[in-house]
């Protein structure tokens, strides 16, 4: 069932999606060659716990994994997709890219946010994969309005991606969004037909996080059980919003 939220619900799930647009633009700042995760790890918590809301991921029941996660933010370097674990052991170096993914609960509602930082010089091509996936989700962005389907943003996605011939992640999809991390619908990177297609309408809130590869689409999960990583180890970026059906159209909750 995919619910639908009234003004006051959209202001609460507003003060959450800006908190998270405040960690991780804090986040992105420190990012630097030389620095671990773990300091990005702690920096979040801090953050998240200071302004009186609870990190959303740590302790989350993962399905897919059937375990519960253990940290704030997922960490994901280079060839790694999604759920790279911040680690002390884990130091940026010139040309990595990090993409740092965390949701937060405030007062009941949740907010959700991912992007990709480039450390030191990338290189061109690394840096086309950057803003391929952002442009994709900001291409996305733009079909979030009533009337509209899921399909559209799903569709949207798809085509821009694979226009720029880089491979879209199929097994980690998008999301709503509300009193629950993740709600009904799922918000797949391509246009789904084994799923519904239903209409957008006003107060849906809609997660939309595209995984894009540099390479194939393959994925496969390390050795640690949790890390989902590129099978050709080609890099793979990740950005994410959450945007809420308005009568003025789309309102990405999680950026001023
Ligand atoms: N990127 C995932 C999402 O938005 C992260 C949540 S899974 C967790 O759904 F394990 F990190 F909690
Ligand atoms: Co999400």
């Amino acid at each position: 069932m995919i619910t639908r939220k009234t003004a006051a619900e959209l202001e609460k799930m507003r003060a959450a999606g800006l908190l998270v647009h405040r960690v991780l633009d804090e986040l992105r700042l420190m990012v630097r060659e030389g620095m671990t995760t773990w300091e990005l790890e702690s920096a979040a918590e801090k953050m998240i716990r200071d302004a009186g809301a609870r990190p959303a991921f740590k302790n989350y029941f993962v399905q897919a994994v059937g375990q519960r996660y253990r940290f704030v933010l997922c960490t994901s370097v280079n060839e790694e997709i999604v759920h790279g674990l911040p680690s002390t052991k884990r130091v940026l170096k010139s040309g990595d890219i990090v993409s740092i993914d965390t949701g937060v609960e405030l007062n009941g509602y949740f907010g959700d946010s991912a992007v990709t930082v480039p450390v030191g010089e990338v290189s061109q091509q690394v840096r086309k994969l950057l803003d391929v996936t952002r442009d994709s989700l900001e291409e996305a962005i733009s079909q979030v309005r009533a009337g509209n389907r899921l399909f559209d943003i799903c569709g949207t996605v798809e085509r821009y991606v694979t226009s720029h011939g880089f491979g879209i992640v199929r097994e980690f999809v998008g999301h709503g969004i509300g009193t629950q991390l993740h709600e009904d619908p799922q918000v797949p990177n391509y246009v789904d037909r084994k799923n519904e297609n239903p209409r957008l309408k006003e107060g849906m809130v809609l997660a939309i996080e595209p995984m894009v590869n540099a390479g194939r689409p393959e994925m496969k999960v390390n050795s640690d059980r949790w890390t989902a990583v590129t099978q050709d180890g080609s890099f793979s970026a990740h950005f994410e919003h959450c945007v809420a059906v308005t009568a003025n159209g789309p309102w990405v909750l999680t950026r001023p």
